[in-house]
């Protein structure tokens, strides 16, 4: 039997949802992918791009999720439908689920390194952290086991439920991430040489703004907010109606870009203080903040810390990726909670192995696969999943929100719980950059893309 509107479970307090939404956008998306996008496509005039992307699509986006999120309460897949019966928008919803597993797959494996990475000052210390980096994320026998455990913890606190699972560890451990990170960048802006990375990440060279970055950033900046793939609808489907979606969803919007430009203040003053390559890609975090550890005070402890609380952060946002597709499986099929989980858990582990095996575990998967421009299994999933995929959904949603569902319902439910606060022109506008600005900007990128203007 599919779950009921009535006994739907809810989230237990409004700070409980916005840390549980913002532990969703808070993740490796911030601290790992961020910087490590930036650093490859031209430092600061990336955050440019990407600051317009987060404030002229993907915040009035958000909010369409979460009013079909809780107006349907429902996964994607069943919020399309509730809306839209026996249409092809129901592939949509499919889109979202098909996403959720693969971005699960190659998040958990990273998830993993920054696990292992909890343990690099007491197994390794001292080991030059490039090679370190290097044979670590190699060695199968280190890296699938992490992949599993990761996966083992998202199972449960999924099992766990919404309020229980996720609402009570999100509410805790983000203020101390936010913290720590503080104390990260204290040390990295104070380095000898450091001032050279605050201007590349400061100072924008326009001249480097081309198709890929402007893609990119708009792929980020889903990937960072968790759009795309329906996890805000699926947590806006926990919220009551006397909750206001607006300022919600702004807290979300406005931490998790917060944590993103913080990381780079924690990344880029360090990786030019240690001469290291901004755009060395995906190895940008775990190479140059390990150094930076090393070179502080009570480093080793600090290091142990900070990757406790990554891995965290990325627990918070695997348990929003597996949610979607659980909550599926639980409203739509007769699966119970619990099947759900082990049965997607497992499945998303299988296809997690070949990401697993893609920094140098095997030379197919590592070397011999390219696809769009990238190299390696993790790296072309990261970008048909977490870039392509993500801005892909976003453009069906926001049509389906603005044009099938149309703004006059998303505008009701908008205002439920707004207390008065979304009146007048407001509506007027959001409703213009839902039916317009989002879709047409983003079909323009693909389109350019795909036709190779830019
Ligand atoms: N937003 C998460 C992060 O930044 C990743 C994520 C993407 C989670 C899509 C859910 C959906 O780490």
């Amino acid at each position: 039997m599919a779950t009921t509107t009535a006994d739907r479970e809810q989230w237990g307090s409004r700070i409980g949802f916005i840390l549980a939404a913002a532990g969703s956008a808070i993740g490796l998306g911030n601290i790992w992918r961020f910087p490590f996008k930036a650093g490859e496509n031209g430092g600061a005039a990336f955050v440019i791009v990407y600051l317009v992307c987060i404030a002229l699509i993907c915040l009035p986006y958000l909010f369409a999720e979460l009013a079909l999120g809780r107006n349907s309460q429902k996964n994607p897949v069943g919020a399309i439908a509730a809306i839209k019966q026996g249409t092809p928008w129901k592939l949509v919803g499919g889109l979202c689920v098909l996403t959720g597993v693969f971005i699960l797959s190659y998040y958990g494996v990273v998830a993993g390194w920054a696990v292992g990475y909890i343990f690099k000052g007491a197994v390794a210390p001292g080991v030059e952290s490039g090679m370190f980096f290097e044979t670590f994320i190699a060695d199968p026998a280190r890296v699938i086991p992490l992949l599993g455990l990761f996966m083992l913890l998202t199972i449960g606190v999924v099992y766990g439920g919404v309020e229980q699972g996720i609402e009570r560890w999100a509410k805790v451990l983000m203020p101390i991430l936010l913290i720590l990170m503080f104390v990260v960048i204290f040390r990295s802006v104070t380095l000898p040489g450091a001032e050279a990375g605050l201007s590349f990440y400061l100072n924008p060279d326009f001249s480097k703004i081309n198709g890929t970055v402007i893609l990119e950033a708009l792929g980020q900046a889903f990937f960072s907010l968790s759009l795309g793939m329906g996890a805000m609808i699926t947590y806006g489907s926990y919220l009551p109606k006397r909750e206001n979606l607006l300022v919600s969803g702004g807290y979300v919007a406005l931490f998790d870009t917060a944590i993103a430009l913080l990381s780079g203040l924690m990344i880029f003053p360090a990786v030019f203080a240690m001469g290291q390559d901004p755009s060395e890609g995906a190895a940008l975090v775990f190479v140059v903040l390990p150094e930076v550890f090393d070179a502080m005070p009570l480093g080793g402890f600090v290091g142990t810390v900070f990757f406790i609380l990554l891995s965290i952060a990325a627990l918070t946002s695997t348990v929003s990726l597996m949610e979607v597709v659980v909550s599926y499986f639980v409203d739509e099929t007769q699966w119970s909670r619990a099947a759900s989980v082990w049965i997607v858990g497992g499945f998303t582990f299988a296809v997690g192995l070949p990401s697993a095996l893609a920094q140098g575990g095997s030379d197919l998967f590592t070397n011999q696969l390219q696809l769009f421009g990238q190299t390696g299994f993790l790296n072309i999933m990261d970008f048909i999943w977490g870039s392509l995929s993500l801005a892909l959904g976003a453009l069906l949603l926001s049509i389906f929100v603005g044009w099938v569902w149309g703004t006059g319902n998303a505008i009701d439910e908008l205002q439920q719980g707004a207390d008065g606060g979304f009146q007048g022109t407001l509506p007027t506008v959001w409703a213009a950059f839902l039916k317009y600005v989002c879709p047409i900007v983003i079909a323009v990128i693909f389109g350019a893309i795909a036709t190779g203007v830019i």
